[in-house]
């Protein structure tokens, strides 16, 4: 599987599609379906819409197995949907093959050619273009000064660590001047230091050159800190699309909160007027929630350990006396386990900041107030 670019044509017109955060749309995809297989068989991707900003970067973000490389591979041209169009600026998509499509599209493994030096590797692209090799040199210089390698030109990708040669690829893909940067986990083959830092870098190159991206992931870290929005995937759908902190403070769906950050579940029933009841009778607990809830009925209650407040004001609502039984060093921060009086086995989980720890007890110690904000509590079905 090679980085591929294709043609230089690009549609000046935009279309306007969905609610990117981000400039105008440029590339819309709408009712994408896809089954592997034939009539009968699996299907992958069911009825997928999403628009993406021009400049914008989008994580496709979602479990294993939800769709995220085939919807790509369709955007691409490299798989053939069974439904749907795809636009790119005024162009019509659909149909046309890979090398029309002008996109560059890097995937998780760098899939260099080991016997081509990395000038020639970035150089691939460029052939057929009708570019003179003066051109050629001075664009394959630039291209890798842009990714922080000038003066590779003669190595080998067997002479680079793997954070160079993705960064090479990365060139390889970019030095058509493409409309479009696809991104197939891009990180996922390095070890955790060096993707932290090519994350930076990518998402910086990314916004110099205001190129329209579509990353996809399944590290909710990655997408929370690279993607200006993220379309949450599952079973071949979209579940969710919004910014990383609607997606995080919003969840659509427990699936959503599940998927993305840390969270309490506490099972219980909503009640009218804003309650969400845990346990029965004169044990019960009553909790207000300010967000909407679903339909009376058996439900869960998400609350995120950062949200849970510890020594709270004797007037805020859902306070809870509780003691801590456990503690995990998180660094900057100690996630406590947390025993409240009135929820019995349940645990609870909060953060809290490393300089504010020595202010509470130790483990078994004595019992204090927290509470469960009624604007960070989302109940679900
Ligand atoms: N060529 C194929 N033939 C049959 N089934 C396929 C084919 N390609 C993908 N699938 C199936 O379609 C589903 C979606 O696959 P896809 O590769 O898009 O998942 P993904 O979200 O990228 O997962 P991962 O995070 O593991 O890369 C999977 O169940 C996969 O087994
Ligand atoms: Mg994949």
């Amino acid at each position: 599987m090679l980085a591929a670019n294709s043609s230089e044509m690009q549609g000046d017109s935009v279309m306007q599609a969905g609610k990117p955060t981000q400039g105008r749309a440029f590339l819309a995809v709408e009712q994408v379906s896809k089954r592997f297989g034939g009539p009968g068989g699996f299907l992958a991707l069911d009825g997928v819409s999403l628009s993406v900003g021009q400049g914008e970067l989008l994580c496709l973000l979602g479990p294993s197995g939800c769709g995220k490389t085939t919807l790509l591979r369709i955007i691409a041209g490299l798989e053939r949907e069974d439904a749907g169009r795809i636009h790119a600026g005024a162009r019509e998509l659909t149909g046309l093959p890979p090398q029309a499509r002008d996109y560059g599209i890097l995937f998780q493994s760098y899939a260099l050619f080991p016997n081509l030096t990395v000038a020639q590797n970035v150089a691939y692209g460029l052939h057929g273009r009708g570019m003179g090799r003066t051109h050629r040199d001075a664009r394959v210089a630039e291209m890798l000064d842009l990714v922080g390698l000038a003066g590779s030109e003669r190595k080998f990708p067997g002479q680079l660590s793997g954070g160079q040669q993705q960064r090479v690829a990365m060139a390889r893909a970019l030095a058509p001047a493409p409309s479009l940067l696809l991104l197939d986990e891009p990180m996922s083959a390095l070890d955790a230091r060096v993707r932290e830092h090519l994350r930076v870098e990518l998402r910086q190159l990314q916004r110099r050159l205001n190129i329209t991206t579509v990353m996809v992931t399944h590290d909710q870290e990655e997408a929370m800190t690279m993607a200006d929005r993220i379309a949450v995937m599952d079973g071949g759908r979209i579940v969710q699309a919004g910014t990383p902190a609607e997606i995080y403070e919003q969840p659509a769906s427990a699936f959503v909160a599940g998927f993305v950050g840390q969270a309490n579940w506490l099972p219980g029933h909503s009640a009218p007027a804003g309650r969400f009841t845990i346990g029965e009778g004169s044990q019960a607990v009553e909790l207000q929630v300010d967000a909407p809830q679903p339909l009376a009925g058996a439900g869960r209650l998400c609350c995120r350990p950062e949200a849970v407040r510890l020594d709270p004001d004797p007037a805020e609502p859902n306070r809870l006396l509780a003691r801590v039984v456990d503690q995990t060093y998180l660094g900057n921060r100690y996630r406590l386990a947390l025993q409240a009086d009135r929820l019995p086995g349940l645990t609870l989980f909060a953060d809290v900041a490393r300089e504010a720890r020595h202010r509470l007890p130790e483990a078994g110690g004595h019992k204090f107030w927290i509470a469960l904000p009624a604007p960070a509590l989302r109940v679900f079905a």
